[in-house]
């Protein structure tokens, strides 16, 4: 009898041990857990700021357009999620608007800032700026579908846009979703030869141009978000 009590309590111990084994082991999972997380985040955090600062580097050169890449950014992705994007493709989507015109180091300042009217081989030149900007963005895996924003961005829905002439849905969503943002932004933003004009009078030019330059879905989905909202973002973005 008295060998079986000691048995049984042996047994007890043993569970005991093994139980705050298991807890430590749990704790111990939940802490390398916790640190990866916020590795993880740390590493979001550091390609963004290095996406921003390379943004940055190409409106540098541009005196008048101010925070053109982060209001079109902020604009298109609130445009992005009415218009259906998955909410885990946006961040690589907002680098892609952030880096849109990155191509544009390519092109000289002689006929990127030129006043009057470009000839036919200046204009060709510009048009580049999307090759040149995914092919310098190439290899960085990191931007994923937002290197095809680069590409695409000005792409046309009816097919007269470049370089590569897609029309429809052949242009990926997102740079379609750009298009948009990007004109709410040129016609709201004083520009030298023109003055900003209101949200309410840009929605009309936009929607004057579904179906031409714009897709009409994305053009519907821009009614969805009020003009306040849009005030809001660009207040943030001045
Ligand atoms: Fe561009």
């Amino acid at each position: 009898m008295a060998t079986l009590r000691a048995r049984l309590e042996r047994t007890e111990q043993q569970a005991s041990a093994r139980q705050h084994q298991l807890e430590r082991y749990a704790a111990d999972l939940r802490e390398v857990f916790k640190q990866e997380r916020s590795r993880a985040q740390e590493l979001r955090e550091n390609y963004k700021a290095t996406v921003r600062a390379l943004s940055n580097a190409v409106e540098a050169r541009d005196a008048y357009t101010g925070k053109h890449a982060e209001r079109v950014t902020a604009y298109g992705i609130e445009l992005a999620r009415v218009s259906g994007l998955d909410t885990d493709r946006l961040p690589q989507i907002e680098f892609g608007f952030l880096l849109h015109d990155v191509g544009k180091v390519g092109v000289p300042d002689a006929i990127l800032f030129k006043p009057g009217a470009l000839s036919e081989d200046e204009f060709a030149l510009i048009a580049q700026h999307p090759v040149i900007g995914s092919e310098i963005l190439r290899d960085v895996d990191f931007l994923g579908e937002g290197k095809l924003v680069v590409r695409h961005h000005h792409e046309r829905w009816d097919g007269d846009g470049y370089p590569d002439r897609l029309s429809g849905e052949e242009i990926p969503l997102a740079a379609r979703v750009f298009a948009v943002a990007d004109a709410l932004d040129a016609l709201t933003t004083d520009r030298p030869y023109r003055r900003a004009t209101r949200f309410s009078r840009a929605r009309e030019e936009i929607r004057n141009h579904a179906g031409t330059q714009f897709d009409p879905d994305v053009v519907e989905a821009l009614e969805t978000i009020s003009d306040e909202t849009f005030a809001e973002l660009r207040a943030g973005n001045p």
